[in-house]
């Protein structure tokens, strides 16, 4: 359940309720490598923005960096929500045990929020996704029985995983992160994680820039005296959605917070959601077995 205040800062930002009882808060920072990392921004989110979310992977390969951010913060690390993420070439009962292990040692932590399987396939020529994901998955629900990972779930996952990994038993994930923005709106996926009590978590939420120059969202950021990312944000988050936007820039890491401030009426909304035309503009597991 979200409770989405209609004036709010990126310091009281509302949360969402995982099944296993903790909060994610709505609005994170992404922290994927493409246009690289920047120490500088990181730290003006979390020292100057309240940011209390941040989205990192193996993959990224910042998560060293990140660490050395959060620790030059001086924010507690209690009041942190810590995500990252397991690459396939880790996947597998003893690999994904001793990848979170080495994450956290390089994020500098000794635990994290929230522990993704980053993508359905595991990429192994000869080896059964299917079994490699349900082998993986008891690593990280023994890591969870630990308490090494507060929260464990997967990215890029759809229905049909969700559903393999539903029919051996045991946790179900906390969360599914996937691309979500107006141009890629998986309502079927999104639905059927609200019914499964799985967060469901959007990335790309600008579609990597492409939707600020969209004229009808640009229309609307010119009504809302808004910028077309806040518009973009805000949708994400009336829509209940987790989102991560990412810049390396401090002053546009401040303009994605100030999203708390407006509500888009629901006939903005509902123009909103008629954008969709099926495009990923990060990858797609459509053919992932
Ligand atoms: N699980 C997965 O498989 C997966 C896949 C992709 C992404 N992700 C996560 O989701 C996060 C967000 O996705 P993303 O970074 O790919 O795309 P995004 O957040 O939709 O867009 C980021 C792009 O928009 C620019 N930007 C950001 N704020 C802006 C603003 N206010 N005005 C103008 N341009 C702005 C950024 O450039 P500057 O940096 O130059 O500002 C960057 O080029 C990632 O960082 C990562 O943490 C996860």
């Amino acid at each position: 359940m979200v409770t989405i205040p209609s004036s709010c800062s990126a310091l009281s930002c509302p949360t969402v309720g995982l099944s296993n009882g903790l909060n994610i808060p709505i609005l994170g920072l992404g922290t994927s490598h493409d246009g690289g990392y920047s120490h500088e921004a990181v730290l003006y989110a979390l020292q100057e923005c309240g940011i209390r979310h941040i989205d990192t992977a193996k993959r990224y390969g910042c998560e060293e960096a990140l660490g050395k951010a959060v620790a030059d913060s001086a924010v507690p690390r209690e009041e942190l929500w810590l995500t990252t993420k397991l690459w396939p070439g880790d996947y597998g009962y003893q690999s994904a045990k001793q990848a979170c292990r080495d994450s956290c040692a390089r994020l500098g932590v000794d635990y994290l929020d929230l522990y993704l399987m980053h993508w359905p396939d595991c990429m192994v020529p000869g080896l059964s996704s299917r079994e490699v994901r349900a082998e993986t998955w008891r690593a990280l629900e023994e890591l969870y029985d630990e308490g090494l990972c507060r929260a464990i779930g997967v990215s890029n996952f759809l229905i049909r995983h969700l559903n393999e990994l539903k029919d051996r038993g045991g946790v179900v994930p906390h969360v599914n992160q996937v691309e979500f923005h107006p141009f890629q709106q998986p309502l079927e996926l999104v639905e059927y994680c609200r019914e499964e009590d799985i967060v469901f978590e959007g990335y790309c939420p600008l579609a990597k820039g492409q939707a600020l120059t969209h004229p009808a969202i640009m229309k609307l950021a010119r009504k809302y005296g808004r910028s077309a990312s806040q518009i973009c944000v805000r949708w994400s988050i009336q829509n209940g959605v987790v989102t991560i936007p990412k810049s390396t820039k401090p002053d546009r890491i401040h303009e994605n917070c100030q999203v708390f401030g407006f509500r888009l009426d629901d006939s903005d909304m509902a123009a909103l959601g008629l954008l969709h035309d099926g495009r990923h503009v990060s990858w797609d597991p459509t053919h992932v077995e």
